[in-house]
């Protein structure tokens, strides 16, 4: 078998504010190494959906943390797979409503304990790509390899202006705003010892290549 030490997880966290071009890092990441690519913010964000669904109140932690505990969560799809939820499209966790409530959802300590056992569960049996907040700091702090994805304001606002056709105005206040929820409840800071990547001035290309360096530099053992 592989000589990697015992307890070595075969994950590379990847971390960072929304916008900052973590989900086309990290799926660029996992398909360059074989590795199933898990976004866990899917997994905030179907918590909200079904909340928002069934009429769960976004206070009720306990309801809250039950749907964290029902949801399936796989990997699928062609291989190395990604995550899924419930085998529902993107789209539907992706909506206005959904990021208005996301965060707060998120706040919920019971919430956050279901969802990182699952998180955790998944990138030991299979390895990962594992996109989040927290996943460095947290859930996988003995991964091998830690990227901080970051980028300027005005970067993130037209960037995520473009995926969805709006203006980059008040998408960037929408941003700010989550920001400020998230920050203030689950505070988005670099594990100690993660690569902090500046993706404002580079293309995916660069920021890829550049990722691709860390890997092989801390966890040859990923490298395909
Ligand atoms: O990455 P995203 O924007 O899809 O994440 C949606 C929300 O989920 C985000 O506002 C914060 C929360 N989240 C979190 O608290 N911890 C994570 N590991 C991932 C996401």
């Amino acid at each position: 078998m592989s000589g990697r030490p015992r307890g070595r997880p075969r994950v590379v966290a990847i971390d960072g504010a929304a916008g900052v071009g973590k989900s086309t890092l990290a799926a660029g990441l996992a398909e360059a190494l074989g590795l199933p690519y898990v976004n866990t913010g899917l997994m905030y964000r179907a918590v909200a959906a079904e909340a928002l669904r069934r009429g769960v109140p976004v206070d009720d932690a306990e309801g809250l943390a039950a749907i964290a505990d029902a949801l399936a969560f796989r990997v699928a799809g062609p291989a190395p797979g990604r995550l899924e939820v419930e085998g529902w499209p993107e789209d539907r966790l992706r909506t206005v409503d959904v990021e208005a409530v996301v965060s707060a959802v998120a706040a919920h300590p019971a919430v956050r304990r279901r969802l990182r056992a699952r998180q955790r569960a998944i990138g030991e049996e299979r390895g990962a790509v594992m996109e989040g907040r927290d996943i460095g700091s947290v859930v996988f702090a003995d991964a091998p390899v830690k990227l901080f994805v970051t980028a300027e304001p005005e970067v993130r606002a037209a960037r995520r202006a473009a995926e969805r056709g709006r203006s980059a105005a008040p998408v960037g206040a929408a941003l700010d705003r989550r920001d400020a929820r998230d920050a203030r409840t689950n505070p988005l800071a670099p594990a100690p010892d993660a690569t902090v990547i500046d993706t404002t001035d580079r293309t995916i290309a660069e920021t890829l290549h550049a990722a691709l360096e860390v890997v092989a530099r801390a966890a040859p053992e990923l490298v395909p």
